[in-house]
């Protein structure tokens, strides 16, 4: 399963990425709001951190929108993936992207149904909101593997990725289902990195080894 940051703090994408095994970026309107910055800005310099896809949503709710600035982001960089949010006016915006070469992420999927439709209209990710199903007494992993068993059942080449991810164990489920790709928020990473037999280990070492040399 490849790791995504679903984060637009460039000081949190930079701290991960060191550490390698960053695989790409996903952000929506609420992280880029909470940076408070440019947003073509921020994402040109996410690209210039993270070699791997970057998604950056649009905004526009109706075709002509999304379509002009869906082309505007993916001019940004080759690595830009527009996040489409998953509606009739989506769908075909979906499709029209395929068409030219852009590659697409259907966001606020909550049905595998909804996973389908945008896997048939052309898009490259979608993007399942576990948290969110969990949210309303759901089961976003077993919406996860409803997608998972359709999409196997034909091969489909469109990638799942686990998004609204809110704890290490989301991650371990999605990694057993067989998840494409989680993006996780820069907490739940940290999280994923700390054990407390790690930390006692670490600190017994040190102690033993002071009180010889
Ligand atoms: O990737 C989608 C994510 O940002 C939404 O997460 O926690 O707001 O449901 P959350």
């Amino acid at each position: 399963m490849r790791i995504f940051i679903d984060t637009a703090n460039i000081e949190e994408i930079k701290e991960i990425n060191a550490m390698g095994f960053l695989d790409g970026v996903t952000t929506n309107p609420t992280l880029i709001a909470r940076e408070g910055r440019n947003y073509r800005e921020v994402i040109k310099e996410i690209c210039a951190i993270v070699n791997g896809p970057i998604s950056a949503e649009v905004i526009g709710m109706d075709y002509d929108a999304m379509i002009d600035e869906g082309r505007e982001l993916a001019a940004i960089h080759p690595n830009v993936v527009i996040k489409v949010p998953l509606s009739e006016t989506g769908l075909r915006a979906i499709h029209s992207f395929k068409q030219m070469g852009i590659t697409t992420n259907a966001t606020l999927v909550f049905s595998a149904n909804q996973a389908l439709l945008a896997a048939r209209s052309g898009a490259s990710f979608v993007s399942p909101f576990l948290g969110r199903v969990d949210d309303i007494s759901n089961s976003g992993i077993m919406l996860l593997e409803d997608i998972i068993t359709v999409f196997d059942q034909y091969s489909f080449p469109t990638e799942v990725i686990s998004a609204s991810i809110r704890h290490p164990m989301h991650v371990v489920e999605c990694a057993k289902r067989g998840s494409h790709i989680a993006t996780i928020p820069y907490a739940v990473i940290k999280q994923m990195i700390k054990h407390p037999l790690t930390d006692a280990g670490i600190e017994k070492f040190i102690n033993d080894w002071k009180q010889v040399f």
